[in-house]
């Protein structure tokens, strides 16, 4: 058995990420440790729950002392780790807890796992630690660093103290750097769910500046096919791009999806631009493709519908974030497991 820690497994990709895995390698044993955070739920992990090799335990990673004790007590040799705070709207209003849990909760990993000789330490990052880019060329694995929001600063500074601990200390690091992802479960905060939701319920599609903002998708699915062969397969000390190659300006998006639930135009709303708004993210996954043998499977224009039936048949779930009511929910039913 691989006992393989997952952290931030209760959160959008990887509840994906557990749920696809669990049955497919039985021979990993998942330990997903998740603070449980307000973007972190447990109802995405019900195909999950009992299934023998899967197990939850509520944790902060900046949290040394449990940490340890779950790397000794279930003998951890392999760390995916997704925790972070994800959204760069929230990182504006407040960076320290982007600080505290992406930098020194990544720190924090790293140093148990040296002490616990980790064979692979799999860092989950983002295409925005590259920056922005213009209207050509894309972001290479070998593009400099250039993070401009406090979430992707915070990324930044966790792959490069990653990266350092493969370089100094020998711990086995392998680096990802995914674009913009969308499907079921993900967090009513950011632009595709956000502006479903809002589109079922009547509300207005409020677009940033002028909706020319391009950001490259890709299926949440896709995204965690790469992470399976970059667990399975990538070279130490290396870093891997993964996108679709789907490309689209916020606003096509929102029509889209406006045109598939037969609504008007109408509620779009153009607001005040985000500060400091990164214009547009390409990215080149040349190297995994050819190295790793992946490719994404899913089209934009198929998995855009599958995924706004899954928020138009999955209500509830979604009901519950926005009313507030799940918060209070799962602290009663989880807090003292
Ligand atoms: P998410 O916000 O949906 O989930 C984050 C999860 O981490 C939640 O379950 C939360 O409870 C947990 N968490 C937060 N702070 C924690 C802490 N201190 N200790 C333990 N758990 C904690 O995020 P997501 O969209 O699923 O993103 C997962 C990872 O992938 C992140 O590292 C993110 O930077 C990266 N990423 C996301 C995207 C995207 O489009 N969403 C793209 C590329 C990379
Ligand atoms: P988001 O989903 O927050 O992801 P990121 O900023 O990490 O790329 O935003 C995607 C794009 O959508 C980005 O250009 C900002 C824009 N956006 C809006 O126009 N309106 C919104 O309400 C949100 C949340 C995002």
């Amino acid at each position: 058995m691989k006992n393989i820690l997952v952290t931030g497994g209760a959160g959008f990709i990887g509840s994906n990420f557990i749920n696809y895995l669990v049955d497919k390698h039985k021979d990993w044993n998942i330990i997903n440790f998740d603070k449980l955070t307000y973007a972190g739920n447990l109802e995405n992990l019900k195909p999950s729950e009992n299934k023998e090799n899967y197990c939850f335990i509520k944790g902060d990673i900046t949290n040394s002392d449990l940490l340890e004790f779950v790397f000794n007590k279930y003998e951890i040799k392999y760390v995916i780790n997704f925790a972070a705070e994800s959204h760069v709207d929230r990182s504006i209003l407040g960076a320290e807890i982007f600080v505290r849990t992406n930098v020194l909760g990544t720190l924090n990993l790293l140093e148990i796992a040296k002490r616990s000789n980790v064979e692979k330490f799999l860092q989950i990052s983002t295409d925005e630690v590259y920056g922005s880019l213009g209207t050509e060329g894309k972001f290479s694995e070998t593009t400099s660093l250039a993070p401009n929001s406090p979430y992707s600063s915070s990324k930044a500074s966790a792959d490069m103290l990653a990266l350092s601990y493969e370089h100094t200390f020998g711990l086995p690091v392998v680096v990802t750097r995914c674009s913009n992802n969308y499907g079921p479960l993900q967090f009513p905060e950011k632009l595709i769910p956000l502006m479903i939701i809002n589109a079922i319920n009547n509300k207005k599609l409020p677009v940033y500046g002028d909706g020319m903002n391009v950001r490259d998708w890709i299926y949440v699915l896709d995204h965690n096919k790469a992470i399976e062969k970059v667990f399975e397969n990538g070279k130490i000390g290396e870093v891997y791009n993964i996108g679709a190659d789907q490309e689209m300006p916020n606003i096509e998006i929102v029509k889209l999806i406006l045109k598939k639930l037969g609504k008007s135009e109408n509620l779009i709303e153009y607001v005040k631009d985000r500060p400091g708004h990164d214009r547009r993210y390409a990215i080149d996954s040349t190297k995994i493709q050819t190295e790793l043998n992946w490719t994404p499977e899913q089209k934009f224009e198929d998995a855009i519908y599958y995924t706004i039936d899954w928020y138009l048949n999955n209500k509830q779930w979604w009901e519950r974030i926005i009313s507030g009511e799940y918060q209070n929910y799962y602290e009663t039913m989880y807090s003292n497991r």
